[in-house]
């Protein structure tokens, strides 16, 4: 995934990718709110919720709510607790848009095994983006962004700039608003 733009306080980052065929993401979470569109082509969704209380940080319930296929248009919103998983079962790429409300490429998140329901953690980063990530003794994370200040701005040739241009009246405060009248929603909090 590339990031596209993300302001300098970093309150929302907007990421733009291309998945091919057969490119599946696992069980994953993203501890904030996101918006996940279709730019182009159709990718198959299938949204989780946890049914455990939370308090086991290895081990997870969750169940599947729903499965579809999400074609050019669409707009996923999802909530703080919003679990979903990606597949392209398409023969063609995707291009696919996301707005997420934090630095989601340098967020600590999780991924959920189905089966298990082992939690696993992981930091996804940006393609365009240089970093290094470490986990010390204790696991707890430590990032170190190379040219974080730097490379704030990125326009990844033609899909960032029709990205811009298709995004570029959407403000933070009322993003949900504004995706909210896209004609094809799904949503889970
Ligand atoms: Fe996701």
């Amino acid at each position: 995934m590339n990031l596209i733009y993300m302001p300098r306080d970093e309150i929302f980052s907007i990421i733009g990718g291309v998945w091919d065929p057969g490119q599946t993401t696992p069980v994953h979470d993203h501890l904030t709110w996101a918006l996940i569109g279709v730019y182009d082509g159709e990718e198959r969704e299938a949204l989780f919720r946890r049914t455990d209380d939370g308090s086991n940080p290895k081990i997870a319930k969750i169940e599947k709510v729903s499965e579809k296929i999400n074609t050019k248009g669409h707009v996923t919103v999802l909530g703080h607790r919003g679990i979903h998983r990606v597949d392209n079962i398409s023969g063609k790429p995707t291009i696919n848009i996301h707005v997420y409300g934090r630095d989601i490429g340098h967020t600590e998140r999780h991924s959920y095994d189905p089966v298990t329901g082992e939690i696993g953690r992981f930091v996804s980063g940006y393609c365009n983006v240089l970093r290094d990530t470490i986990l010390d003794e204790s696991s707890s994370l430590r990032i170190q962004i190379s040219f974080k200040r730097t490379l704030r701005y990125f326009s990844t040739a033609r899909l960032g700039a029709e990205l811009q241009t298709r995004l570029g009246t959407v403000r933070p405060e009322n993003a949900s608003t504004a995706m909210a009248s896209e004609p094809s929603l799904s949503r889970i909090r």
